[in-house]
Order: C-alpha cells, then sequence, then structure tokens
C-alpha cells in the first residue's frame, strides 16, 4: 500500500440504513485506508429511517436525503457534488438507482448481484460508456491477497493448464424459515420479486463463479445446473449444484447452498492444472496451498516472501497478523478510488485499479444466474 494518502473523494450511500448489513461493511471498508468520505445518503426505503440514519452518521440535514431520487437530483446539482454512489440496497432496486446516478453523471459502485436480468446489466455497461463513468460490481473475495497471488501463479501457467475447478460457498443461516420470522436479510432473499429469479445460486453462487474466472481466467462455455429449495414453501433455491464447462475444455463443479447447518462463509477454490493444484478457503484467507506435481504441498503466506506483486500491494499489516473480510472489502475499494481519481485525471489505471470487479463482471454473473435457472428448469446444459 502507498505511503502518501491522496486527499478523501467523497461519496454518497444509498441502502444500509440502521439494521441493515452490508453498509456498514463498505462504511468501514472505505475508512480503513480513508480512501473517501461519506458525505450523503439516502439510506432506507423508508424516509423516516433514512433522516434518522443520516443523523446516526453524523451527516449533515442538507445532503440526508429520504429517497434515492431526490439524492441523485440534488447532489447532481450542487458545485461539491459527490465523487462516487454506493449501491446496497437489495437487488430489485440496484437497476433504476444504479441508472439515474450513471445518467447523473456520477461513478457508481454496486454491490451484487448487479441486477436482476442481465439486460440490465448490458443497459448499465452502455450507460457507463456512455456517460464515461465507472462502475465497480464489489465482489469482494477477489480483493484477497492470497485469490490474487492464486491468479497470479495461474497466470504465469504455475500449475499448468487448468483441468478441474471445484469452487464452493456454504453457509447453514438459510437452513430453517428465517424468513417466516420477518428476519430482515432472509426476508428478501427468498421473494422473487426483490431478490430475482436466484436465491443462494444469486446470493452466493455468484461469488463463487465470480472467483473462479477472476482466478482461473476461464471463460464458461455451458452450464448444467440442478437448483433445488429444501425448505418447504421456499420460492426461490436453496441449493445450487452446478456444472461448468469452460471454453478452453477444462470443467467445474460449483456448489452453493444456505441449508448447510455448521457452515458460516465457507467459500472454498481447488484448481486443478496439468502440473500442480492450488487451494484456497476463505474462512483461512492468509494461506494459499500449491502442490507440484510429486511434490509436497507448499504453502504461501500473506506478507510472506515470493509473493506477486499483486498480493504485495494488496496486504497492509505483517506476516502473522491476520488480515480478512474488511481488508479485502478495502482492496476493492482502493482500487475503485484509484481508478476513480485516474480516470477523472486522464491517467493510466494503476494495478489496484486494474484488478476491480467491473459492471462486466457483473453482467456474467447475471447471466450466470439467468443460465443457472433455465437449465434447472429445462433439465438440459444451457449455452453461456
Ligand atoms: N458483497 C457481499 O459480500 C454482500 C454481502 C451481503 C449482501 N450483499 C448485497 O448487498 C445488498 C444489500 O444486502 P443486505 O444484506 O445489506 O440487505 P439489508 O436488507 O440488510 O439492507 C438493505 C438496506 O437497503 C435499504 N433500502 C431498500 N430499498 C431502498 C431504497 N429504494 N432506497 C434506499 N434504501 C433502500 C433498506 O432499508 C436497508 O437499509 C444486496 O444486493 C446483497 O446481495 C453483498
Amino acid at each position: 500500500m502507498s505511503q502518501t494518502l491522496p486527499p478523501p473523494l467523497t461519496y454518497a450511500m444509498i441502502g444500509g440504513g440502521t439494521g441493515a448489513f452490508i453498509g456498514e461493511v463498505h462504511r468501514k471498508a472505505i475508512a480503513l485506508d480513508h480512501s473517501a468520505t461519506l458525505v450523503a445518503g439516502a439510506f432506507s426505503s423508508t424516509p423516516e429511517r433514512s433522516i434518522e440514519s443520516a443523523r446516526q452518521l453524523g451527516l449533515p440535514h442538507d445532503r440526508s436525503y429520504t429517497t434515492y431520487q431526490e439524492l441523485v437530483k440534488q447532489e447532481a446539482s450542487r458545485p461539491d457534488r459527490v465523487d462516487f454512489v454506493v449501491i446496497v440496497t437489495p437487488n430489485d432496486s440496484h437497476h433504476p438507482i444504479a441508472k439515474a446516478a450513471l445518467e447523473a453523471g456520477f461513478h457508481v459502485v454496486l454491490d451484487k448481484p448487479a441486477t436482476q436480468t442481465s439486460e440490465q446489466a448490458q443497459e448499465l455497461i452502455e450507460l457507463s460508456k456512455e456517460h464515461n463513468r465507472l462502475c465497480c460490481v464489489t465482489y469482494n473475495y477477489t480483493g484477497y491477497p492470497m485469490v490474487r497471488q492464486a491468479r497470479a501463479l495461474i497466470e504465469a501457467n504455475h500449475i499448468g493448464p487448468i483441468r478441474k475447478v471445484f469452487v464452493e460457498y456454504h453457509q447453514g443461516w438459510l437452513a430453517s424459515d428465517l424468513e417466516s420470522t420477518g428476519q430482515k436479510q432472509a426476508s428478501w432473499r427468498v421473494d422473487p420479486h426483490r431478490a430475482g429469479i436466484g436465491g443462494a445460486i444469486g446470493d452466493i453462487g455468484t461469488h463463487a463463479e465470480n472467483l473462479a474466472s477472476f482466478v482461473t481466467g476461464l471463460q464458461p462455455q455451458s452450464i448444467y445446473a440442478d437448483l433445488r429449495s429444501f425448505v418447504p414453501n421456499r420460492p426461490l433455491d436453496d441449493d445450487a449444484s452446478v456444472f461448468i464447462n469452460y471454453t478452453s475444455g477444462a470443467h467445474a463443479v460449483l456448489t452453493a447452498s444456505q441449508i448447510c447447518i455448521g457452515r458460516g462463509n465457507g467459500l472454498t477454490l481447488r484448481i486443478h492444472g496439468e502440473s500442480g493444484s492450488i487451494s484456497w478457503n476463505q474462512e483461512t484467507p492468509d494461506t494459499l496451498e500449491v502442490t507440484k506435481l510429486n511434490t509436497n504441498p507448499v504453502t504461501y503466506s500473506r506478507g510472506g516472501p515470493d509473493l506477486h506483486d499483486d498480493a504485495t500491494i494488496s496486504t497492509r499489516i505483517p506476516q502473522g497478523h491476520p488480515e480478512g473480510y474488511l481488508e479485502a472489502f478495502a482492496n476493492i475499494y482502493k482500487g475503485a478510488t484509484d481508478a476513480i481519481r485516474e480516470h477523472n485525471s486522464d491517467q493510466d489505471p494503476s494495478r489496484l485499479a486494474q484488478l476491480i470487479p467491473t459492471i462486466d463482471d457483473g453482467y456474467q454473473g447475471v447471466r450466470f444466474v439467468e443460465c443457472c435457472v433455465q437449465s434447472s428448469r429445462s433439465r438440459a446444459a444451457v449455452n453461456f
């Protein structure tokens, strides 16, 4: 990480009010590197809650908005308008909010899944180009230093051409009908109107797909999926088993499930090449196991020697002091804020900026969910 910090950018947040989950994570991740300052927000679908959340976050009255429409309109007309807008609402409002923000000339950071349909994601790609604004999608697991190390090793052909990928994202928090208790995060995630056509596949399967794509660089060609809903009367899948054929001939098995009692955020990636394999687990993110054919495993350690620059520049503290989720998230924001600064001053993107997930990745994630749903319904493979 650079020692001289540029002055922070400013941002507005939409969603992430009191009691919300991921908005607070975004705020903490941004604060970690002082890369931007929160100066405006429309934090809730309920106007009073939005204003109360703004008050709790210490925002001035004139930049505490009741709706995203008001925020976009008012901020766009200010001489000190925010540099970018962060969108952390449930999935159904991502597209209209991102569209409004891009059209008003703001850079956007949008959480996943980018939109509910691939047509909407495609429209955001086009708006981002038309208005010459960046649109980053927070596939935050790509921010881990050892994930970036894995990617660099594969790019350098360290394990040879890839044959097989196993990627799983297993959680247990939706193993019962939590939604019937009114639990906020569960309620919208199982509602097709708010979540979109994917349940677990859209919520966490898309992270798994993105992680595998980021690390391997492989391009999906066809998808065969079996989506299930184990909890009675749940309208969306809570468990997904997916085969991915890549254009290179490599193959992946992806499982995403939210009914795995005992699992927290069990995101694991194992990649097998012709001359070696690589293994990484989100719950022990500081290490990466690499095994070459007929040799003992080697463990790479975050902050240790012999790491690729992409891993080293994504690290803040010495080896042995654990880093984790917030730091990986902060790496996405360090890259996104670098990218915005560089874009605004016509500079080439820094390496951290080049590594950020964009709306193109967001499109791929939504397309992946659509292919899985279509395949599972038709019980046939679907071209990507
Ligand atoms: N990247 C990740 O690891 C990660 C993790 C969790 C959630 N997410 C994504 O983040 C988004 C939010 O998830 P969450 O778990 O924080 O949800 P949440 O229900 O905890 O929070 C959503 C917040 O958005 C507010 N909101 C809803 N509609 C709004 C509107 N029109 N205008 C302003 N505010 C509005 C709600 O009042 C609430 O404060 C989802 O798209 C989810 O998929 C990403």
